[in-house]
């Protein structure tokens, strides 16, 4: 078996990590008890490039149980948990290819030797190995089905694709099931941004000033639990009516020059690039701190800073100090990658059930549907959604109610109307 990871000898700690993010995963071990059984994914090569961590562990061990066989990579070099990779290898023998910290040569050269099986299934987060078969692999496309994408950026490098007639093969968005966006970005995302941000700094939110950039479910999610510890949250966006929203739910909204001015604390989740530039650093008080928990590390211009910087040093593992011209500190987090996965450990285990849960049952989709899929993105089918959602509901022992006949013939007839 290939591999590339870290240290081999951390294993024990991984799969301690792996068995408890596992108890908290009841939707996705129920599809693992079920794969093993069934079998739906017998011989399927499948070349994964998933954060490396726990909930990603137990997403590769319910592919392998359904009879796949996969290479995983990283899809960010900070994003790692190296003693996952390590059990991944040594325990449930899955051929894994990253390391926390690696470089970007590294961080190709991972994603190469995911693709080196010929994968009949791709798994992304952000697209890169979509990409990287598209412009440098293209003799890999014939045999591939299809393929997942986790995460909101890497949906509108897809849909891109589609419309400039480049994507080769059908793509699964995960990240646009309900299961998936209204849990793992909003509840996922909001605790491990500031969990991350606490973990690089061991600042106290209550009563500082905060800044989110981006009011998508990200953002409503890391204002609402920012908010909740007690800071003073500003919300910046260029949506109209994201700003409105923001702005009644109970938010300061301003451009993020104004706020710039104001902020202590300052996250970018915009899925955009260069959202804190020239302007904004030249604003920002002395001390000002600044993290990105979008998907790429490109949110926050840190060329640029660089350039403005005097003189720069290492405070905290996750924490840089820029000394600019002028004599003010910015303090960078995570070096602008994902703040959640650099200083934390990424969302819960509890909602990466229901992410992890649409994907095993995605790839399950794209095998039962093999040929019969354009070259477009497609949606998760709205019964895999709702199953997962029932699925979730009773395993915290929640009932809901159920439309009598009656209801069910009144919402789909419109003859009546006012009585
Ligand atoms: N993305 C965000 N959090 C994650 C996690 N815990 N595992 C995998 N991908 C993630």
């Amino acid at each position: 078996m290939e591999y590339e990871i870290k240290d081999i000898s951390l294993a024990e700690k991984g799969l301690n990590r792996i068995e408890w993010a596992d108890q908290a995963m009841p939707v996705l071990r129920s599809i693992r008890q079920r794969f093993e059984i069934e079998k739906p994914l017998r011989g399927l090569r499948i070349s994964a490039c998933l954060h490396v961590t726990t909930e990603t562990g137990n997403l590769a061990r319910a592919l392998k149980a359904g009879g796949a066989e996969i290479r995983l990579c990283a899809s960010n070099p900070l994003s790692t948990q190296d003693e996952v990779a390590a059990s991944l290898v040594r325990d449930f023998e899955i051929s894994t290819f990253a390391i926390k910290g690696e470089d970007s040569q590294t961080y190709y050269s991972h994603i190469h030797s995911a693709l080196k099986h010929r994968p009949q299934i791709t798994m992304d987060d952000g697209a890169d190995l979509v990409t990287t078969v598209l412009s440098e692999k293209k003799e890999l496309i014939p045999e591939i089905i299809g393929g997942t994408e986790e995460t909101t950026t890497g949906i509108v490098r897809l849909r891109s694709m589609a419309e400039n007639k480049v994507l080769k093969f059908p793509v699964i968005s995960v990240n646009d099931a309900d299961t998936k966006h209204l849990f793992d970005n909003r509840y996922g995302t909001g605790q491990s941004t500031v969990d991350g941000i606490i973990r690089a700094t061991n600042l106290l939110l209550a009563g500082t000033s905060f800044v989110v950039a981006g009011y998508g479910w990200c953002g409503r999610g890391v204002a609402m639990r920012a908010k909740g510890m007690g800071a003073h949250v500003i919300v910046t966006e260029v949506d109209p009516v994201r700003g409105l929203e923001a702005v009644m739910d109970g938010f300061q909204v301003m451009p993020l020059l104004d706020a710039a001015r104001v902020g202590r604390i300052f996250v970018t989740l915009t899925g955009n690039k260069h959202v804190i530039r020239k302007e904004h650093f030249d604003a920002m008080p002395d001390g000002a701190v600044i993290a990105n928990s979008g998907h790429f590390n490109v949110e926050i211009d840190i060329p640029l800073l660089e350039k403005m910087t005097r003189q720069k040093r290492r405070i905290r593992e996750f924490m840089d100090e820029y000394l600019l011209g002028d004599g003010r500190r910015i303090y960078l987090l995570g070096e602008g990658r994902l703040i959640n996965l650099a200083a934390a450990e990424g969302h819960p285990a509890a909602v990466m059930d229901m992410s992890f849960a649409n994907q095993a049952l995605s790839v399950e989709y794209l095998a039962k549907n093999k040929g019969r899929l354009e070259n477009r993105v497609y949606v998760v089918p709205r019964e895999i959604d709702h199953e997962i959602a029932r699925l979730k509901l009773a395993s915290l022992g929640v009932s809901i109610d159920c439309l009598t006949g009656d209801q069910e013939s009144y919402l789909s007839s419109w003859l009546e109307g006012t009585q």
